[in-house]
């Protein structure tokens, strides 16, 4: 790729701002406009970005595109993770399926629903723990809600061994293997889910950035 500000989708080319020949300078209207086209080519015509999710938006950009000043500001590492946090339906899955578009010279990753984790641990036991203890990127979809794990009579609390493992990676590899994860739970009930340890971590693991807790649900 010779100009990563220039995106081609369905034969139209969208610029995301201005190349130097080095580095990118963001237009952060121009990447609306990408998202809104690129929106509606994944999920349909009915996808539309929302007046109230653009300060959600515009943080997840900056942490995308490693905009260092504006991270910053917004209290975000780009070392670590993104862990999206907000009500039912308020478009979580839909936002971190979306964004990894924005940046399509960076290692993508695999969008794993928690519950399907927590299934392949009960058909497969500790090698699921190991699989997802890999060093390609995940987002872990729905952190929080999984059934328990029962392997051959024994109970694990499986996304809770999944981040610890991935923790341990993250510090090993130098920050370098990135481990993303959207919840409807806030901070309490994670902890109350998986333990004072695996929260500890994971505050080490994500930067947390929630929608308001009175965000509407988009199924409605
Ligand atoms: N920007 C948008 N424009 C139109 N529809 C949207 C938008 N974002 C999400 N939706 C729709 O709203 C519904 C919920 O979105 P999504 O699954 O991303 O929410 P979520 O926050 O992940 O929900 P949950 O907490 O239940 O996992 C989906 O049907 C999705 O297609
Ligand atoms: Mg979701």
């Amino acid at each position: 790729m010779d100009n990563p500000s220039k995106i081609t989708e369905g034969g139209v080319e969208y610029s995301l701002g201005k190349f130097d020949g080095k580095s990118v300078l963001y237009d952060f209207d121009k990447i609306l406009i990408y998202l809104d086209a690129k929106g509606k080519l994944l999920f349909g015509k009915q996808f539309r970005i929302y007046d109230e999710d653009t300060v959600i938006i515009r943080k997840l950009c900056h942490y995308f595109i490693k905009d260092k000043e504006n991270c910053l500001k917004d209290d975000i590492d780009t070392n670590k993770g993104i862990l999206l946090s907000g009500p039912v339906g308020c478009g979580k899955t839909t936002l971190m399926k979306l964004l990894r578009y924005i940046v399509p010279m960076q290692r993508p990753y695999e969008m794993i629903p928690c519950r399907n984790v927590a299934f392949s641990f009960n058909h497969l036991g500790f090698k699921t723990i190991e699989d997802y203890g890999s060093t390609k990127f995940y987002c872990f979809d729905d952190l929080g809600i999984e059934p328990a794990g029962r392997f051959y009579g024994k109970d694990l609390n499986v996304m809770g061994e999944v981040l610890l493992s991935r923790y341990e990676l993250y510090l090993e590899t130098k920050h370098k293997v990135k481990t993303h994860a959207t919840t409807n739970l806030n901070a309490e009930e994670l902890e109350e889910r998986y333990g004072n340890r695996v929260r500890s971590r994971m505050r080490e693991l994500f930067n947390l950035i929630a929608f308001d807790t009175k965000a509407g649900d988009k199924r409605k």
